[in-house]
């Protein structure tokens, strides 16, 4: 039996700066809640007890996820009264896990998608007698993630959390934000205060010459901070780039869940997924782009890379690409909505008021 305890809290995730009042963490990616996601790959790697860690109440989750049956894990929630920061969250949890002092527990940020294979942490975790194993990944700027440098043996040399200054970056290499723990190691974090996992626990147990694997590991993986990279995330479950037995259908170049109402004449591709109750009407252009539940893009609208937040309408002939949308906006014809742009929750925006052209 494999236990692991998922990530869901924090200042990081009560969606700031977007869009739709929903922890983040529910807000649909290919149709289904993100963590869903996590949840179904976990049970698929052969994960058979989650204990996700959260901040937020209970109603949050238990009505989607209950005891995790539905996804054939048996899923418990520990509540945090007050953010206790990655360390101290993985080891509230641990009250609640039942793996012995040697057993293996893997512990996953629930904001990332990846395409790692969780099995093979887990047994090259176990060969090397580790304390912890990371999965690292490589990146063009890793400023806004921890810095892990390895040695020819894959042993952790450091990990330098949100690098400052050229000096510190001594590697391409970062945390992947998915851990196997020694389950002992888990019960000597200090309880009842915040701790960082990244900034005391990794940097203690290095110090004290705990053994640290990292597995680089070139797989799909994309950090969701951004709603932008939420968006890319939902097309890519949608087009399997990354597969996810959550996904409620094929793979193809969209996914139309039921409910939504789109018309022969309108065009869907990239990945878009289209929510209950939507409306796309004729002439409407819909690329990688996610439109939540009874939204209604109209005739001629270009939407492309973006979050049409729930029974928010798009006006004819608007563009939108690559920008939120809130729950409830109303955007009128003949606008620009581009380039990160986020209108509001239940803002409306006259005919023709935005433009990034002088063509009006
Ligand atoms: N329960 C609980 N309580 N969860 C928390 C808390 C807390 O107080 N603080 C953070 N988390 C959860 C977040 O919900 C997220 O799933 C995960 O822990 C990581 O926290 P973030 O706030 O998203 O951190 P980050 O994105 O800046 O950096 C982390 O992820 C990077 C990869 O995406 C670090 O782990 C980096 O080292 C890593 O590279
Ligand atoms: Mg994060």
């Amino acid at each position: 039996m494999t236990e692991a305890v998922l990530l869901v809290g924090g200042q990081g995730t009560r969606l700031r700066p977007v869009t739709v009042n929903t922890p983040k963490p529910m807000v649909p990616a290919a149709g289904v809640p993100f963590l869903a996601h996590q949840i179904a790959r976990a049970a698929d790697a052969g994960v058979t007890h989650i204990v996700m860690a959260t901040c937020y109440l209970a109603e949050v989750f238990e009505p989607y996820f209950g005891d995790g049956s539905a996804f054939g894990v048996h899923l418990e929630y520990v509540i945090e009264d007050e953010p206790l920061g990655t360390g101290g969250a993985i080891r509230n949890a641990a009250r609640r896990l039942t793996s012995g002092p040697d057993e293996p527990v893997l512990v996953f940020n629930g904001d990332i998608l990846t395409g790692l294979d969780i099995r093979g942490l887990v047994e090259s975790h176990q060969a090397a007698e580790a304390d912890v194993s990371l999965h690292l990944v490589r990146v063009s700027d890793p400023r806004a993630f921890g810095l892990v440098p390895t040695d020819a043996e894959s042993r952790v040399l450091a990990f330098t959390e949100k690098p400052q200054t050229p000096e510190e970056i001594v590697t391409d290499q970062i945390n992947a934000g998915c851990y196997v723990f020694r389950r002992s190691v888990i019960d000597a974090i200090p309880e009842g205060r915040p701790v960082s996992v990244e900034r005391e626990t990794f940097p203690g147990l290095l110090a004290s010459g705990a053994k640290l694997y990292g597995k680089t590991e070139d797989t799909y993986w994309l950090d969701l901070g951004k709603p932008e990279s939420f968006v890319q995330a939902s097309a890519d479950l949608v087009r399997g780039v990354v597969a996810s037995p959550a996904v409620p259908g094929p793979r193809g170049e969209s996914l139309v869940l039921p409910g939504a109402q789109v018309d022969p004449g309108a065009k869907l591709g990239d990945g878009t997924v289209v929510g209950a109750g939507a409306r796309i009407e004729a002439g409407a252009v819909v690329q990688g782009s996610i439109v939540l539940d009874g939204a209604t893009v109209r005739a001629g609208a270009q939407v492309s890379a973006s979050l049409i937040g729930a029974r928010s309408v798009i006006g004819e002939r608007t563009v939108v690409d690559g920008s939120v949308v809130g729950d409830g906006a109303r955007v009128g014809a003949d606008n620009e909505v581009r380039a990160g742009a986020r209108v509001w929750c239940e803002a409306e925006l006259p005919d023709a008021a935005l433009r990034f052209s002088s063509d009006r």
